[in-house]
């Protein structure tokens, strides 16, 4: 299974003080020395994180194959047309959402000719969805590359299970449950994840999966074998500040293996 770091809150770091310092290039070139298969990079509306200059040096630079990360907005994909980045993952995008919060609407009316646009510009188009198997068919038939499988909702659900945040004003709501309830629906997210990565398998898609990843919840879905990438940023750069980036990268990539 490969590693895609997602390297955005480098960017995020950096755009706290708006001095260039830290440079999410740097961190390709550490990515590519310690195993990474991919960089992934969200360029965003707002550009909260990564710029437009981002996504040009770093396609420039890296050996590494990169996906950047957009939504529907005719704007990026015109500029990603013409910086031809190894792979798009078309993503929702909420203005006031601190991260990208569910799987893309399937049904959005220009979803189709971006796709076509961005493959006509040889670049592989994936599009992010929620674990579910209608949405799985119809990304089909919209010509794709490949599917992202959101894993916000395990993540969260692992989180209220398997941490104190449920005690604490970060608690997730919606995933308020006694413990026998979490369980339950933590293996039913997982089951889930499993069967829709089987069915884009069948449809011969490429089979990504990605968001909320961390050190402690990784290793259930690096087992499933239909899963060919994860996508993973905020756990892996968090840990960085302690660790170093060197040392975050390959302790996920052992956990992965
Ligand atoms: N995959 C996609 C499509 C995303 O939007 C994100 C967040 O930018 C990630 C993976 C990585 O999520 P995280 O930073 O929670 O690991």
């Amino acid at each position: 299974m490969n590693l895609g770091l997602n390297i955005d809150h480098i960017a995020t770091l950096r755009e706290a003080r708006k001095i260039n310092d830290p440079d999410p290039l740097e961190a390709v070139f550490i990515a590519k020395n310690v195993g990474v298969d991919q960089i992934t990079i969200h360029l965003r509306e707002d550009r909260r994180h990564i710029h437009d200059s981002d996504v040009e040096r770093i396609i420039q630079s890296s050996f590494l194959p990169i996906n950047v990360e957009c939504a529907c907005d005719d704007g990026i994909v015109e500029f990603l047309c013409k910086q031809k980045p190894y792979k798009i993952t078309l993503v929702p995008e909420k203005r006031e959402e601190i991260t990208t919060e569910g799987g893309l609407d399937i049904n959005h009316s220009n979803l189709k000719n971006i796709i076509h646009e961005f493959q006509k510009n040889q670049i592989k188009a994936v599009v992010f969805i929620d674990p579910d198997k209608s949405i799985t068919l119809a990304s089909k038939e919209l010509g794709v590359d490949g599917v992202e499988f959101h894993t916000g909702k395990y993540a969260n659900l692992d989180l209220m299970l398997h941490s104190n945040l449920s005690r604490t004003k970060n608690t997730i709501l919606a995933y308020d449950f006694d413990r026998k309830d979490l369980e339950n629906k933590l293996k039913e997210s997982l089951q889930e994840i499993n069967d829709c990565a089987s069915l884009a398998t069948g449809l011969s898609l490429g089979v990504f999966a990605g968001h909320g990843l961390n050190y402690r919840n990784v290793g259930a879905i690096a087992k499933i074998h239909s899963i060919s990438e994860l996508n993973i940023g905020q756990s892996i750069i968090a840990r960085s500040i302690f660790v170093g980036l060197q040392k975050a990268i390959e302790d996920m990539i052992k956990l992965i293996k």
